[in-house]
């Protein structure tokens, strides 16, 4: 099968990488807006316009599946892409909303974007208390390989009775060591990307081909491909 991911960056790559784990042999095409990065806080006329830039480079590369691998993009415009192509489309959001409503968790936090988190997706589907929280430090820090412990302890610190975390975005698996140590372990940390591939069912083929092409190329973004991606990839420049 042909499958196709997108994020405003490297945030897919987590994504991807779970795809990865449980159907290796696959040919995968991830497009990562880096020149448009971060997607955040940008606007939904903006966001749909760049996603759709994305969604028609899959469609010339004849994919059999598109992933929105963002979770902005997801709770802002999933049902107007659906609309747009005749390919099969995921949203990243969810499963994640329905594997959380299966369990009993009592005090839920979701850290998440600006728009991710304006647009009340999580508190409006979950059956759980739901606290959002924006943190919109999180994206650049991980994109430039800043990572900053005392900003995570800060957003940690008034959240010690939660027995749920959802990275609501998909680039903050990378922070999932550093979330770890600023809370009690009976907290269970939800990764969108786990929760996506666990309920989806695909075929596996007999090889495995990973095309990455991003619109702007970086050494960080050289850098954090590594970090993610343990496998053969071709990485090309798309703008
Ligand atoms: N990884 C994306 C998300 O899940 C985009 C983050 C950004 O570009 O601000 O929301």
């Amino acid at each position: 099968m042909k499958i196709g991911l997108f994020d405003s960056g490297i945030g897919g790559l987590n994504v991807l990488k779970e795809f990865l784990k449980k159907y290796p042999q696959n040919e995968y095409y991830y497009y990562g807006d880096t020149k448009n990065i971060p997607y955040g806080n940008k606007d939904k006329d903006t966001l749909l316009k760049l996603s759709l830039k994305a969604i028609h480079f899959f469609e010339q590369k004849h994919v059999d599946l598109i992933v929105i691998a963002c979770g902005t993009v997801s709770s802002n415009c999933y049902l107007e892409l659906k609309k747009q192509t005749k390919i099969p489309i995921f949203d990243i959001i969810s499963s994640t909303i329905a594997y959380v409503n299966s369990k009993t968790f009592q005090n839920i936090l979701v850290f998440g974007t600006e728009r991710t988190i304006e647009s009340h997706i999580f508190k409006n589907n979950l059956k759980g208390m739901t606290t959002e929280i924006k943190t919109p430090e999180f994206v650049p820090m991980i994109e430039n390989l800043q990572i900053d412990s005392q900003i995570i302890a800060k957003y940690l610190k008034n959240f010690q009775d939660i027995d749920c975390l959802i990275l609501g975005c998909t680039h903050y698996p990378i922070l999932k060591a550093e979330f770890l140590k600023y809370l009690p372990s009976n907290v269970e940390i939800i990764d969108m990307g786990e929760c996506l591939v666990n309920k989806i069912h695909l075929e596996d083929s007999n090889k495995q081909s990973v095309n990455l092409y991003f619109t702007k190329i970086s050494d960080s973004l050289l850098k954090n491909i590594k970090k993610i991606l343990d496998c053969n990839y071709s990485l090309n420049n798309i703008e």
